[in-house]
């Protein structure tokens, strides 16, 4: 496996790796949903291809100063994992590889980024776009990978892809969750243990009210009732959004006559944990 600890590095390796080439764009601290990325990346390219990880805690991304420093950053046992996991190639730049100091260039969504983690989290997905096309660039791949936990993330990186017809596809891969049905995620990890015990109430809040759609329930505001209903159970998380919104463009929806998401954000003091369902009508 070899390791590009800088964009020269990266540059001066990537024509010689063999084609197709797909990219697993992550900010480390990888956990089992890293690693089911990577290996339908392998799957995606075969024995052949190449498998390349990029691991960057994309300062530009964070809306707060907090979560930005308290971000996990194990890079030898990120390595170790990716080594293991069959990565070809990995991209460990620090900040200062990435972004000249007088930066003056972003990548911005104006429609799918004003709902939800948009909405709370002003620039994010500005930072995510940014850093995404910047990674595209540097690694020319045919295909990138990226987890469908964040899926406003997904359908973003998707729209941006299609709006400045970049050549890539883009691949999105099932949320791998623990046995109890907490979502994987890197944040997991600064979760108190009864914090973490308490976690899996919001898996169990959004099937909860998924469940009143197969009573036939279409609207709206009881399912949302109903999820609120069950996270309020819990005396520790606080809810930043849960918003019943249509697949396609995020928007919110009074009655589910097609495809919705149910999306919440939970803070468990400064750690913040999203979770969704599916609604098919
Ligand atoms: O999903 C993530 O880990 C990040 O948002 C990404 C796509 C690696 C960009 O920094």
């Amino acid at each position: 496996m070899i390791v590009a600890a800088d964009t020269a590095a990266l540059l001066e390796k990537i024509d010689a790796m063999p084609r197709p080439l797909c990219l697993v764009p992550t900010m480390g601290a990888l956990h089992e949903g890293h690693l089911a990325l990577i290996h339908e990346a392998r799957r995606v390219v075969g024995p052949t291809g190449t498998v390349a990880v990029s691991i960057f805690v994309n300062p530009i991304q964070f809306d707060r100063k907090e979560d930005l420093e308290k971000y996990p950053r194990p890079l030898s046992a990120d390595l170790a994992a990716c080594e293991a996991a069959g990565a070809d190639l990995v991209f460990t730049p620090e900040a200062g590889q990435m972004y000249h100091a007088d930066h003056s260039i972003t990548v911005s969504e104006n429609r799918l980024s004003s709902f939800l983690c948009g909405a709370s989290r002003p620039g994010h997905f500005s930072g995510v776009c940014t850093v995404v096309m910047k990674l595209f660039m540097l690694f020319r791949a045919q295909s990138a990978v990226f987890g469908k936990k964040d899926f406003q993330q997904l359908a973003i990186i998707k729209r941006m892809v299609r709006d400045l017809n970049v050549p890539i596809e883009i691949i999105g891969h099932a949320t791998i969750r623990e046995a109890d049905g907490l979502a994987m995620s890197s944040r997991n990890v600064r979760l108190s243990p009864e914090q973490r015990a308490d976690a899996p109430i919001i898996r169990r809040s959004l099937t909860a009210a998924r469940d009143l759609l197969s009573l036939g329930e279409r609207q709206a505001e009881p399912i949302l009732a109903a999820a609120r209903h069950h996270l309020e159970k819990s005396q520790m998380l606080k809810i930043d959004y849960l918003s019943l919104v249509d697949a396609e463009t995020l928007e919110p929806v009074a009655t589910i006559r097609r495809p919705a998401i149910l999306a919440t954000a939970c803070f468990y003091e400064s750690v913040r944990l999203i979770d969704h369902v599916e609604l098919l009508p």
